[in-house]
C-alpha cells in the first residue's frame, strides 16, 4: 500500500490494489496510441537514458522501450506492489527504482527523457515536482508530459463521476484537470536553462464502454476513502456504480468521452 493521509506527502488515490493494476493494463491500450504519437513528435532522436516517471506496473515503461530504443531505462513508482508487477514483466536494459518522483533530488540524473503521463495530476506541488525532473536531464535532454486538461461526456451519469472524482482530488489538494494549466506551471520558477519547446492540447474521443470499465474499477477503488464515506450519499455511489457496470458491458450504445490532453515539452537548454 501507499503512504495514505500522511500530512505532506501526496495521496494516489486511485490506488495499487489489484483491480487498481489491471485497470491501468486498460488504461495503457486506450491511451498508448496517443503517447505513441507525442513521443513520435517530440522525443529527441537516440536517446541513450529514459526515465519512466510514475510508471507503475511498467505498461509505459515497455511502450517507451518499444518506441525509443534506448540503451538504458528506469521506471520510478512509490508503489511497491506496482514495482513488482512491473519487475515480473521487466525487459532488457530496464530497471526499477522505488521513488518519489515529486522530490529532488531523482535517484537516477543525467537522462536524455523523462516522460510522465496523468502524474501531476496527483501531486500537490506540480512545480516542485517539474523542478526535481528538471534537474534529472542532461543538457538538450528533454522532459514530456501529458496530462488531462478537460474530460466530460454527454452523458450525465459520466459527468457526475467525473464532477465526484474531482472533488476528491481537490480535497487532497491536486487539480484533476492540470493538463490545461501546463503552460502557465512552465512559466512559473523552473532552472534557469529551461526553454518550453512545446505546449499543446491533444483532443480524443474514447470509447464510452472501455470508459465505463476504466471508472467503475476506480469507483471501487476511492469509493472508501474516508472523505467520500462522509461527503457523499452511500446509495447514489450504488447506483453509479451498477450504471458503469451496465455501461462497461456495452449494452447500450453511448456517444465517446470527451478528453483533451494537455501535453509540455521541456528542453534544458
Ligand atoms: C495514473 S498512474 C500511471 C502509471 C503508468 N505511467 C501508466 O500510464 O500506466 C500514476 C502512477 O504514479 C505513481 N505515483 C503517484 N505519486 C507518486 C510519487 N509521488 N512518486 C512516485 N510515483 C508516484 C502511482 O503509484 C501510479 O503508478
Amino acid at each position: 500500500m501507499l503512504p495514505r493521509d500522511l500530512p505532506g506527502r501526496d495521496v494516489y488515490t486511485f490506488g495499487d490494489n489489484p483491480t487498481a493494476a489491471r485497470r491501468l493494463a486498460l488504461l495503457a491500450r486506450l491511451f498508448g496510441p496517443s503517447a505513441r504519437a507525442f513521443l513520435g513528435e517530440w522525443a529527441p532522436p537516440s536517446p541513450r537514458l529514459v526515465i519512466d516517471l510514475g510508471c507503475g506496473p511498467g505498461h509505459t515503461t515497455r511502450l517507451l522501450r518499444e518506441e525509443l530504443r534506448p540503451e538504458r531505462i528506469v521506471g520510478l513508482d512509490l508503489s511497491t506492489g506496482f514495482l513488482r508487477l512491473a519487475v515480473a514483466s521487466s525487459g532488457p536494459a530496464t530497471r526499477y527504482v522505488r521513488a518519489d518522483v515529486s522530490r529532488d533530488p531523482l535517484p537516477v540524473r543525467s537522462a536524455d527523457l523523462l516522460y510522465g503521463r496523468y502524474l501531476l495530476a496527483h501531486l500537490a506541488d506540480p512545480v516542485r515536482a517539474l523542478r526535481a525532473w528538471m534537474g534529472a536531464v542532461r543538457r538538450g535532454g528533454r522532459v514530456m508530459v501529458q496530462e488531462t486538461a478537460r474530460l466530460t461526456s454527454p452523458v450525465r451519469e459520466f459527468r457526475r463521476y467525473y464532477e465526484l472524482l474531482a472533488r476528491l482530488q481537490r480535497h487532497h489538494g491536486q487539480e484533476p484537470e492540470i493538463g490545461a494549466r501546463l503552460g502557465t506551471l512552465a512559466a512559473s520558477e523552473l532552472p534557469q536553462a529551461t526553454r518550453v519547446l512545446h505546449v499543446g492540447l491533444r483532443s480524443l474521443r474514447l470509447p464510452a464502454t472501455a470508459m465505463a470499465r476504466l471508472h467503475v474499477m476506480n469507483l471501487r477503488t476511492w469509493r472508501g476513502e474516508p472523505f467520500v464515506q462522509r461527503t457523499v450519499d452511500a446509495a447514489e455511489l450504488d447506483e453509479l456504480e451498477a450504471w458503469l457496470g451496465a455501461a462497461a458491458t456495452g449494452g447500450v450504445r453511448l456517444p465517446p468521452v470527451e478528453q483533451d490532453l494537455g501535453e509540455l515539452v521541456l528542453e534544458r537548454g
